[in-house]
């Protein structure tokens, strides 16, 4: 067990990663390029061998990481398969792969997250370090990664391996950034894992590498994100309230933001993307027991129904100048769910689309960062009675306000990024409405 002491800080240990999506392939590109020899392994075959290309599947969206990939596999120091048995080679083995909720239950699934600790399982090397990167329910390290680890190994956590966990807070548009500045919390099964961990992160993190038991270290995770989501869920409530009383929350956001100790967020048109729809479920599963929290589902619920409040937002709109949705031609500007990416996991933009559909709309999906909603700008919105903004991305930020306002039939615009403003669109003649401005 004393091997690794000596091999993380000399990089002379063999780190596997597990995983290569967004969190995976720039921690190992990153690892690589830090002096590592580095196996990447991807379950999917494709991805896999794309990557082993240089094509990284993410990288028109994450400054550096073609670069970096290149830089990586022609060094020799990453290369990258789908066969689990390399780990039998590694010291170190990082574990980043999904960790979604059953949409029903809410309950994590856990078939990625097992699948790669069985598949590790029979290869693990007495004496290596796993690390779980993926963000895990408080409890999940004890009750399923250690014991799954352990039967499919033969070998004893603490004993024969060191365990810990070590969440990423990266943001997708700055992961290769955010993994060399955002501090980390290391969760240890042992201290001596946790300091092993330490030790390799110290190799490219120039931040704080705090150290702790496994439990906090989850609790930490989930309740970061779940912190944003309910913040976020308050902003909307503002929102919800001002656009009732007829005020514009933006100016009440800045004001209230002047006051000491006060940072309220941005309102939107709802939250999307792997983590923060999904993390406060995993923070519920694994601390609720026979305790019922209220805040946080509530949370949840206020933002999963901001796409739906959108929705009516553009139907009283219509209303105003004498269109039904019923039969109506909308377009929704965005289909990701971050500006400037084309990543749509969990995306606002897909419940908006199946509401307009619902309520009889002839919806066309308008996004240059994605290939079958890439249209011509004018030709998406030509004709229209309707277009929405829901994602903030430059192109949209750039449009001229005053050629839109030509290409339309119908002057209705909802804007659930607070991108274009009330009195400059309804200067050109909209009807315009946003969330929390209307
Ligand atoms: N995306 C983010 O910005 C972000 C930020 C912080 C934390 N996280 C957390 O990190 C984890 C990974 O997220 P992601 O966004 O990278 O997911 P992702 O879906 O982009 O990547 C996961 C990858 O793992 C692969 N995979 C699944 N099971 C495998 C197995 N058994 N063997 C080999 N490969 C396997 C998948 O094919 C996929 O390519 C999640 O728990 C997520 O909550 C994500």
């Amino acid at each position: 067990m004393e091997n690794l002491e000596k091999a993380i800080p000399g990089k002379t240990a063999i780190v596997a990663v597990i995983g290569l999506g967004y969190v995976g392939l720039p921690v190992a590109c990153t690892l690589a390029q830090t002096g590592f020899k580095v196996l990447g392994i991807e379950r999917d075959q494709t991805k896999a061998a794309r990557i082993s290309k240089g094509i990284s599947p993410i990288s028109d969206q994450e400054p550096g990481l073609a670069e970096l990939l290149t830089e990586a596999l022609s060094s020799g120091r990453l290369q990258v398969g789908t066969d689990h048995e390399q780990c039998g080679q590694a010291d170190v083995i990082l574990i980043a792969v999904e960790t979604p909720v059953d949409p029903d239950s809410r309950a994590p699934t856990y078939e990625a997250l097992r699948g790669a600790l069985t598949s590790l399982g029979p290869h693990l090397k007495p004496g290596a370090l796993v690390i779980v990167e993926s963000t895990i329910a408080p409890g999940t390290m004890q009750d399923v990664v250690r014991p799954v680890l352990e039967e499919s190994s033969s070998l004893k956590a603490g004993q024969d391996f060191h365990l810990a966990f070590c969440p990423e807070r990266v943001m997708p548009g700055k992961l290769l950034a955010n993994l060399r500045e955002c501090n980390r919390v290391i969760g240890g099964a042992t201290p001596e894992a946790a300091e092993l961990a330490r030790e390799l992160y110290r190799h490219f993190v120039r931040a704080d590498l705090d150290i702790t038991d496994t439990l906090t270290a989850e609790l930490v995770k989930a309740t970061e994100n779940t912190y944003r989501d309910v913040q976020i869920a308050f902003a909307n409530e503002i929102a919800l309230l001002c656009e009732n009383v007829g005020a514009d929350v933006h100016q009440v956001r800045d004001l209230v933001n002047k006051s000491p100790l006060r940072a309220m967020h941005v309102p939107g048109a709802g939250v999307g993307g792997h983590c923060i729809p999904k993390d406060p479920w995993l923070l519920l599963h694994g601390t609720q027991g026979q305790l019922q929290a209220k805040l946080i589902p509530t949370a949840r619920s206020i933002n999963d129904g901001m796409p739906l409040h959108v929705a009516q937002l553009a139907e009283e709109s219509l209303m105003t100048e004498g269109v039904a949705m019923e039969g109506a031609k909308v377009t929704v500007l965005g289909y990701a769910y971050l500006e400037n990416t084309s990543d749509a996991r969990n995306s606002p933009t897909i419940p908006l689309v199946e509401r307009l559909r619902s309520m009889g709309a002839t919806v066309t999906i308008h996004d240059p960062h994605f290939q079958e909603y890439d249209l011509d700008l004018e030709e998406a919105v030509s004709g229209r009675d309707c277009v929405i903004l829901m994602v903030a991305h430059n192109e949209y930020r750039a449009l001229d306000l005053a050629d839109l306002r030509a290409w339309v039939s119908t002057p209705v615009l909802i804007d659930g990024r607070n991108v274009w403003g009330k009195t400059r669109t309804e200067d050109l003649g909209f009807i315009y409405a946003g969330v929390g401005n209307r």
